[in-house]
């Protein structure tokens, strides 16, 4: 059918005769010569036919239409040196059509503008809905590309230097509790029974390494009924990994030199390594998030200290009832951020109160170095505290420091936030940077103050440290996240390979013998048939991949992905099904629309 791909035309082929297949990217006449790029996988080249020198294909040429798809034979020639396009790998090249054929036409009106020429953005529901087309364009077929560079690196890294192993795992399988809600699937021959779609392949992998397997990949699709926000799918797939008779320092280090692989083999990019790592309680201290973005400073200062004896009773309050008070000092700030944004009604008045935060108290340090505060707060300081909260916060003349006071979380979550719509107004974020950093130490276990429980931080098979095992609840996790540039990227742990340890782990989130018995019992047994001391981790690997492609969401890194409300609008599924299906699958439906 074809010789060559459009894209791959150099000026070694001058004089041949080539055949070509492609789309129509466009098409331009002047006066009588007309100008196809025609675009294939590989690139674009640029088709002339001329009434004078090529007539045979001049008549059909006058017909084309973007994203006909068409077959042109003809022979390469080089372009005159007034129409060279250096921009394009075939710019050189032109090719004169002695036959231009229609493969098939374009029927109706496009929904929206397919060619790489065009960078118009289109609304998100019309691409999702014509995704084909979507994916013709060039931005969502570079994603496409880069996504599968950083597939093959991650396989040549692992098998070739490695010695992983790539292992599938069940798709139809019981629920593993990963803190999401579950696709359940109706068993039609276990009538009342059902699977459930894997969150991760987490007790696969695991039971892979009591077979023996040492060193485990894949590239696993996992499935989680959550709410989707612009970093999150219903089903996401994970670089998975697990690994045998490794410590927790050597298994950091192998992944470090597998990301780096990846940045070299896709970027060029040489990352410093070790990367850096900060504990989970120093991420908390200094930036109120277990995620940081460590691109910019803005670091928070805890106060609670100073303030505790304070008259101002938000603050003295706030440190009584086991809270905190931490300030976030941003420089010039008094020149740039106005009351009017702090206060109720301000937008950041709304950052924060969207972070559970009741306000925002603050403290402006004038020229002089005195501190301008609002009433409650200046009355309420004397001077020895002043003088600290200066030390402490690091603040200069022109500081505007924002206070969070209140119970922890919500103080740190508030103040992160504040932390990053600050960072990028302020324009304090470097988009060439790339910071990746491990955060460690993960507390074990976080109580649910809804469900009045423990639950477990990562997943209740994570090795508590060694050193804590007295108290479960306020142990630390062998677990280890990699974020990068203010994402979780990448999350795992040593595992617990001892049945009394997971047992006493079970029992510390509430589950009963009972129910670890039902639900893990075949984890449990696998634990007394001699279990290899193991670990591993898992990566979102649509956020690396929408990390590398700058984009902002991962469903430009997906070929076909679901909207914010779990809908195809490609295929419309989810749909209905018929009153058989269900009733071979023992199923009711107990939905009644709403009027
Ligand atoms: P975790 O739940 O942290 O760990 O998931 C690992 C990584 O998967 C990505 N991720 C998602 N990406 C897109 N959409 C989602 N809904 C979504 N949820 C998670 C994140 C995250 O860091 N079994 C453990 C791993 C282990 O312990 O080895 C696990 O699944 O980037």
């Amino acid at each position: 059918m074809r010789t060559h791909y459009c894209g791959d035309l150099r000026s070694h082929h001058i004089d041949e005769t080539v055949t070509l297949c492609g789309w129509v990217d466009r098409r331009r006449d002047h006066g009588g010569v007309i100008f196809i790029d025609l675009r294939d996988r590989a690139g674009i080249a640029q088709i002339v036919s001329d009434p004078e020198r090529t007539p045979d294909s001049h008549a059909i040429a006058e017909t084309l239409r973007n994203e006909y798809v068409i077959r042109v034979t003809g022979r390469i020639s080089q372009r005159p040196a007034d129409s060279l396009n250096l921009k394009l790998p075939t710019g050189e090249v032109e090719i004169y059509a002695e036959q231009i054929e229609i493969l098939n036409a374009v029927a109706k009106p496009l929904p929206f503008q397919v060619s790489t020429a065009d960078t118009e953005s289109v609304r998100e529901d019309l691409r999702l809905k014509y995704r084909y087309l979507d994916l013709r364009r060039a931005r969502m077929s570079q994603n496409l590309r880069l996504r599968h560079e950083v597939v093959k690196a991650i396989r040549r890294f692992l098998e070739d230097e490695a010695h992983f192993l790539e292992v599938e795992t069940p798709i139809l399988t019981r629920s593993t509790p990963e803190g999401a809600r579950d696709y359940l699937v109706p068993s039609r021959v276990n009538p009342g029974e059902w699977y459930a779609l894997p969150q991760s392949p987490q007790l696969f992998k695991q039971l892979l390494m009591v077979a023996g397997g040492d060193r485990y990949y894949q590239i696993a699709r996992c499935f989680r009924d959550e709410d989707l926000r612009a970093d999150r799918q219903p089903e996401f797939t994970q670089l998975d990994l697990e690994m045998s008779f490794m410590s927790q320092d050597e298994i950091i280090a192998l992944n470090e030199a597998l990301v780096s692989h990846i940045f070299k083999t896709v970027r060029g990019i040489e990352l410093p390594r070790p990367f850096p790592r900060l504990t989970y309680a120093e991420a908390m201290a200094r930036y109120g998030t277990d995620r940081p973005d460590t691109r910019f400073g803005l670091e928070l200062a805890d106060v609670s200290d100073i303030v505790a004896t304070s008259g101002f009773k938000v603050f003295s309050g706030a440190v009584k009832s086991g809270g905190r008070v931490k300030v976030l000092p941003i420089p010039h700030g008094n020149d740039q951020i106005s009351n009017v944004r702090i206060k109720p009604g301000g937008d950041l008045f709304k950052e924060a109160t969207l972070a559970g935060a009741k306000g925002i108290a603050y403290i402006r340090v004038r020229d002089d170095g005195e501190l301008d505060t609002i009433g409650a707060i200046k009355d309420n300081l004397d001077a020895e505290q002043k003088a600290q909260l200066l030390e402490r916060t690091g603040a200069q003349p022109g500081h505007l420091l924002l206070f969070g006071a209140g119970d922890t979380a919500t103080v740190n979550k508030s103040l992160d936030r504040l932390r990053q719509v600050l960072g990028a107004q302020l324009g304090l974020i470097d988009p060439e940077k790339l910071n990746l950093l491990w955060i460690t130490d993960f507390p074990m276990v976080e109580w649910n103050a809804d469900e009045k429980r423990w639950e477990a931080l990562h997943h209740p098979f994570t090795a508590p440290h060694p050193d804590d095992l007295a108290d479960l609840t306020t142990a630390r996790a062998q677990a280890y996240d990699l974020v990068y540039n203010g994402l979780e990227v990448g999350g795992g742990s040593l595992r617990i390979y001892q049945r009394e340890i997971q047992e006493k782990v079970f029992a510390t989130i509430g589950m009963s013998d009972a129910e670890a018995q039902a639900k893990f019992g075949f984890l449990l047994e696998a634990f007394e048939y001699g279990t290899p001391p193991h670990g591993g981790i898992a990566y979102g690997l649509d956020r690396l991949v929408m990390l590398l492609a700058g984009e902002e969401s991962i469903r430009d890194t997906i070929a076909f992905p679901k909207t914010q409300q779990a809908r195809s609008l490609l295929t419309a599924a989810p749909s209905t099904v018929d009153e058989r299906q269900l009733k071979e699958l023992h199923v009711a439906s107990t939905y009644t629309p709403e009027e």
